[in-house]
């Protein structure tokens, strides 16, 4: 019997675009292990275009993204005679016929930008094309930071208090939205609402600093958070998996930082850059209290469902050392390497994790499918417009 083939998405245009090279590789890997799939890799490039090639299975070719782009070839999403989802590869010659291939899942292993926002999952629910991971409104949220945070104030979830504002309000009332900011107390942390991998967050000891801070975060969005810093702070990250109510969680762990916060070095360039998220410095699983930890793991599960997830993700929180209050930071939609080195901890091995990731994919696509989503009677048939007004040719 043919394999059916799985879709693995990654790369996009988003600062995090090395890591989902990484987090996808690291999952191909796997999944060639279980020799379930036919795997076929879809590209973006930074710039965002679509390619595929068995290039693309190779680590090594992406040391000189230029070369590898001009060995790939250019695909797209599309419907063939009878309906059916495809991806279609540019025709090669004049005559040759386009290579068309039907797909079974699209396993995303995007991180930032579209392709975690909602945006790609978007594409694949107009090709009705099941998909891993959250949705596009779980998507969406968990990429906004604000209105994750909002979501979960309502909940009575604890987060920290914060101020945020989009470029035009700032443009014409720095110093009204400084003066609102001040009132939190400093020392204050600057992010982008819609960023990872702290890229463009900085910490901010007193007034003069702001505005820098704030015009660098606005280089890489138009929507800032400002909140403010818990200190001396404990980071304790937890990840889910399931769905609606089925939902099961990791065990905890605590990452560890070089500096002040836990910057883009500390996750990806400490060691081996090769490993991704499973190669930053981590305490697994974490070296706080039993009761703790199952604190954490319930409430993750409780976030994770009202923030309308799926699949796996992985939350992060916030703890005051000294108190051990805790706070709700930033749920990530499609974690660095799928959180995979806190399942191994947990019991369930890479491979075993990303095959429940599919078939949670597939499963969540049928019950989709099972849905009225249109209705037989033509309300454009002959006999039925007559009832419109305002149509020419009616009354
Ligand atoms: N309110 C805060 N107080 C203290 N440190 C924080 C706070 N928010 C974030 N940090 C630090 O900054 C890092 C990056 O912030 P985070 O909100 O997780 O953004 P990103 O989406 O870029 O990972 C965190 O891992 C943590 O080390
Ligand atoms: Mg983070």
């Amino acid at each position: 019997m043919e394999k059916k083939t799985l879709l693995v998405a990654f790369g996009g245009a988003s600062p995090e675009h090395e890591v989902s090279v990484i987090t996808a590789h690291q999952a191909i890997a796997a999944l060639e292990e279980t020799g379930q799939f036919q795997i076929k890799p879809l590209y973006i490039t930074k710039s965002g275009r679509w390619l595929t090639g068995s290039e693309l299975l190779n680590l090594k070719n992406f040391e000189d993204l230029k070369k590898l782009e001009s060995e790939l070839t250019p695909c797209h999403f599309a419907q063939n005679e009878f309906g059916l989802s495809v991806l279609r590869e540019e025709k090669a010659g004049f005559f040759s016929k386009a290579a068309e291939t039907s797909v079974y899942a699209v396993l995303l292993g995007f991180h930032g930008s579209k392709g975690e926002n909602g945006a790609f999952q978007g594409v694949c629910e107009m090709y009705n094309l099941p998909y891993t991971c959250c949705g596009v409104l779980g998507s969406a949220v968990g990429m906004d930071k604000v209105t994750a945070k909002s979501i979960c104030r309502s909940n009575k979830i604890p987060v920290t208090e914060d101020v945020n504002f989009v470029e035009e309000d700032w443009v014409g009332n720095r110093e009204k939205i400084i003066g609102r900011v001040n009132e939190l107390g400093y020392p204050l942390i600057v992010k982008p609402v819609n960023l990872g991998s702290s890229i463009g967050v900085k910490i901010v000891k007193n007034r003069d600093e702001m505005s820098e801070a704030v015009e660098t975060a606005f280089r890489y969005d138009r929507h800032i958070l400002v909140e403010k810093v818990i200190s001396p702070l404990m980071e304790i990250n937890c990840s889910v998996l399931g769905s609606g109510k089925d939902l099961r969680t990791s065990v905890c762990e605590r990452p560890l930082g070089k500096e002040e916060l836990l910057s883009f070095q500390d996750k990806y360039l400490s060691d081996d850059a090769a490993k991704g998220m499973a190669s930053a410095d981590r305490v697994i699983p974490a070296d706080i209290p039993e009761e703790f930890s199952a604190e954490i793991r319930e409430i993750s599960k409780k976030i994770f469902r009202i923030l309308s997830c799926s699949g796996v993700a992985r939350l992060d929180f916030l703890i005051n050392a000294k108190t051990h209050e805790f706070y709700f930071n930033e749920i990530n939609t499609i974690p660095g390497s799928f959180s995979f080195y806190l399942w191994k901890e947990s019991g369930l091995e890479f491979d075993d994790l990303l095959l429940e990731l599919i078939e949670l994919a597939v499963q969540e696509h049928q019950k989709k499918s099972r849905r009225i989503q249109s209705y037989e009677t033509n309300l454009l048939s002959k006999k039925a417009v007559k009832g419109i007004k305002g149509l020419k040719g009616t009354k």
